[in-house]
């Protein structure tokens, strides 16, 4: 059955688009038809994430509109056929997006796809509210940040209170020396603080910064930690039991004591 899932979070830049170019590929790469969806109207960026900012003509709006049919908007991933992206409009406010509308355009696609995967705006107004409407789970995004966990808790209450208790976490951009020193939050204060399950942590790596500039997610490099991190979150979406303590010796997945 098609899964919708969300990726939200309260503060912003804390990695969703990130967290979801590396999901839905590394879904892809497993064989699974993927749909992502860029849900942050007025200020889109998934398809730089993609490698696909040249291909953009049209966008969810233009098919809710009628203006072209949902095969003239999608874009076909070049590495993986099963990973396909529709835009956001750029020239739109979020508070003009018919909220049930985007629903019933989701709700039609779900029969072409495993996944459908939407990329949020920061914050709990219409971007969110857009999304969290037509998902079965949401993702929430957070740094080990105080502010950003605040905001994630606020996040996942909002959650529970529109009914959609399919809510999960993902700490991005942890860094490990930081932790032993002190210096940031460890994942068991993280998660005492945010009632919400977590489903992967992701470190912090330049890498990052440079695959989101070229257009090919770390994922494809598993190589990398932060690459198979992201690996692991989408084999757990997958139900797939890949237990957090793996990888303790390496140091950061001995963060977790659940
Ligand atoms: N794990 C990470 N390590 C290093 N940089 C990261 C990581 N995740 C995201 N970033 C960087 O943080 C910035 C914000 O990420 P982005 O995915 O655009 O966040 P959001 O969609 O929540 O605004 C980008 O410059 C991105 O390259
Ligand atoms: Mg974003």
């Amino acid at each position: 059955m098609t899964e919708v899932i969300a990726v939200v979070s309260g503060k912003g830049g804390v990695g969703k688009t990130t967290t979801t170019a590396n999901i839905g590929t590394a879904l892809a790469s497993m064989g699974h038809k993927v749909l992502l969806i860029d849900g942050d109207v007025g200020l889109r960026n998934l398809d730089i994430s993609l490698g696909m900012q040249d291909r953009v003509v049209y966008h969810f709006l233009d098919v809710m509109q009628g203006v072209c049919k949902f095969s003239d908007a999608v874009i076909v991933d070049d590495r993986y056929a099963g990973l396909n992206f529709l835009s956001a409009p750029h020239n739109a406010n979020g508070a003009d997006i018919d909220k049930e509308g985007f629903r019933s355009l989701v709700d039609s696609l779900r029969s072409h796809y495993d996944y459908i995967i939407i990329d949020c705006a920061a914050g709990i107004d219409d971007s969110f509210v857009m999304a969290s409407l037509a998902a079965d789970r949401a993702i929430i995004v957070s740094t080990p940040e105080l502010i950003s966990i605040r905001d994630a808790d606020c996040v996942a209450a909002r959650l529970e209170g529109m009914g959609l208790t399919n809510v999960f976490l993902i700490i991005n951009r942890i860094n490990i020396d930081m932790i032993k020193k002190g210096d940031m939050i460890d994942i068991d204060t993280i998660m005492n603080t945010v009632a919400v399950p977590l489903i992967g942590a992701v470190p912090d790596d330049s890498a990052v910064t440079v695959s989101n500039n070229r257009g090919r997610p770390v994922v494809l490099s598993t190589k990398l930690r932060c690459g198979m991190a992201f690996l692991n979150i989408a084999k757990r979406i997958l139900g797939k039991k890949v237990p957090i303590l793996k990888d303790e010796k390496k140091g950061l997945f001995g963060l977790f004591k659940r």
